[in-house]
């Protein structure tokens, strides 16, 4: 076989298993339906980005200024309670700047083994069950650098940044066998306002990941009233066309 050939074939299979690896979770994910009309709920997760998440991960292809229309808060809203990055001067960036943060991908390197990722496309790459099910999957493990690990992502670089909201989990057997979750510390949120915060933040994501999508749907409904009434029309157009014909 020729050299060329041999290549292509590699590829192909290192892409093949790859994306199964990508998409083959260890645990069932938990599902969540988030609305993205719902713009409190989205000016619920903004915040809690902006306060457990921006010092960590950017959110580089997008605007402040775009996030206050999208969610219908006014440029002070958007200053006071989502703008926390500051430029070179110490001043607080302004409203039209991308959503980038002060670290460096050498400082988080160093800091964490792996620089925290961009943010803005995370619920394309993985999926919105995928960040609701780790985001709610951090527990308590001694034998990792941070004392913290995830049942989604194993091994994760990344400290559990709600802990004081969730409290803390620890990892208990069964008498079946099967793994589960455990809060053995609780924080300042009952389990089912702790789902709710997290489902506030996937929404605010998923909007992130497309902002589109709040326009998409508007439009979506013209459109489909739109043809409905051009059915009627053209169906009143070719009675009057065929009314002589037989
Ligand atoms: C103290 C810094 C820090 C904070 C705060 C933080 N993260 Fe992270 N995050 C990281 C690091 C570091 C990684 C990379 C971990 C790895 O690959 O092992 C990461 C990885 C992630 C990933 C996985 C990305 C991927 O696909 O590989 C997600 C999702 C994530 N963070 C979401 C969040 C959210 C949501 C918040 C806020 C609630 C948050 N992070 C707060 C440091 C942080």
């Amino acid at each position: 076989m020729k050299p060329s050939i041999l290549l292509f074939l590699l590829a192909v299979v290192t892409l093949v298993t790859s994306s199964v690896q990508a998409a083959g979770p260890s645990v069932s994910l938990d599902s969540v339906k988030v609305d993205v009309d719902d713009r409190i709920s989205l000016q619920r997760g903004a915040r809690l980005f902006a306060n457990y998440c921006m010092g960590c991960h950017s959110l580089e292809y997008m605007r402040y200024n775009r996030v206050g229309r999208d969610l219908g808060l006014t440029e002070n809203q958007v200053i006071e309670s989502l703008i926390f990055t500051t430029d070179e001067d110490g001043e607080l960036v302004n409203p039209g700047s991308l959503m980038s943060n002060a670290m460096t991908p050498a400082y988080g390197d160093e800091a964490f083994g792996r620089a925290p990722p961009d943010l803005t496309l995370l619920t394309r790459v993985r999926s919105e069950d995928w960040l609701y099910t780790f985001l709610r999957s951090f527990y308590r493990d001694e034998s990792r650098p941070l004392g913290v690990n995830n049942a989604v992502f194993e091994n994760v670089g990344m400290p559990h940044p709600l802990w004081e909201l969730q409290g803390w989990q620890e990892k208990r057997e069964d008498a079946d066998g099967a793994v589960r979750l455990q809060v053995v510390e609780p924080g300042t949120m009952s389990g089912p306002e702790y789902d709710r915060a997290i489902r506030d933040l996937v929404a605010f994501l998923s909007y992130m990941a497309e902002p589109t999508q709040l326009d998409r749907q508007r439009i979506g409904i013209f459109a489909m009233l739109f043809l409905l009434i051009f059915v009627v029309l053209a169906y009143l157009l070719k009675k009057e066309y065929w009314k002589d014909v037989h």
